[in-house]
């Protein structure tokens, strides 16, 4: 049986806390989806109500149960090669130009902020490997970042069940990439060392990046209001090189709320570019 229902006094200072730390904007209407994320958190820190842990939330400064509470709020929904056509893209178009682009430096900057429980980034490395095996001599820096550290934990170890690796994974990279461990699948190690994944709030201060080729920020910014978007749009526009590529997630857009973007058509999808001075 499910706890009392939470009182719109306890949802809505929720509500602020949350949008306060991660930009997530919960509806009022939301009250169904706070409750059910609260109750395992009010459950696991061993309290009866939800109004006793919004009681222990209210009598401290922010802190980590309160970070624990944020977590609980993020949709972590994902998959290895979601919607495919971004995928395409950077194997038929977004790789071999900034191949042919860096040529000389030998040197690729790859960031994929809201990463999840790590398929999209293993799902670019796997496309990386793959496709283009010369990158293998080059210098990658990867870096793949989350607010959620329970994710971040899960990307770096890579361990995925039978059912999430049935979603989107080709069997032949199944068996080339991974190690079965029990009944989960684990990618190997040398693979996992190619990315670095850091915890980063893309509301809050970002890590120092250096100057970025690809940048992917997919089916996060949904989450968030109109001045939350816009900023992180301008300063990951501030870290893209004059060629560099951002790919969004298929509902979102540049559009009206960034115009130093242009938006490119690539096989099939869309994805961003930097307007030309
Ligand atoms: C729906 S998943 C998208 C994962 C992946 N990019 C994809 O397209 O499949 C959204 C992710 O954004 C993260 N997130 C939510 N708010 C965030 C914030 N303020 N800063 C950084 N990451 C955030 C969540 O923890 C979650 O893992």
């Amino acid at each position: 049986m499910g706890m009392p229902e939470i009182s719109p006094e306890d949802l809505n200072y929720v509500r602020e806390m949350v949008r306060t730390r991660s930009a997530i904007v919960l509806e009022p209407e939301k009250a169904y989806l706070v409750q059910s994320r609260l109750e395992p958190v009010a459950k696991s820190e061993g309290v009866q109500t939800l109004a006793e842990l919004v009681q222990k939330l209210r009598q401290v400064p922010f802190g980590p149960l309160h970070k624990k509470v944020v977590e609980a709020m993020t949709t972590n929904e994902t998959s290895f090669f979601r919607d495919l056509s971004p995928f395409q893209a950077l194997k038929e178009t977004v790789l071999p130009d900034l191949l042919a682009r860096k040529a000389l430096t030998k040197k690729l900057t790859i960031w994929c902020g809201a990463s999840s429980s790590g398929q999209e980034p293993y799902s670019i490395l796997f496309t990386i490997l793959e496709e283009f095996p010369e990158l293998k001599q080059w210098d990658i820096q990867f870096t793949a970042t989350d607010i959620s550290v329970e994710m971040l934990k899960r990307c770096q170890e890579g361990r995925y069940s039978q059912l999430e690796v049935n979603r989107g994974l080709p069997a032949s990279l199944l068996t080339k990439y991974f190690t079965k461990k029990g009944l989960a699948w684990q990618v190997q190690d040398d693979i996992r060392k190619m990315v670095s994944f850091r915890e980063m709030n893309l509301a809050g201060t970002w890590l120092p990046f250096p100057k970025l080729d690809l940048v992917l920020i997919r089916n996060v910014m949904i989450y968030f209001d109109v001045p939350t978007k816009k900023q992180i749009l301008k300063k990951a526009r501030e870290l893209m090189e004059p060629h560099a590529y951002l790919f969004l997630g298929g509902s979102e857009t540049t559009m009206n709320l960034d115009d130093g973007f242009e938006r490119v058509a690539v096989s099939g999808t869309s994805c961003y570019r930097l307007k030309k001075q």
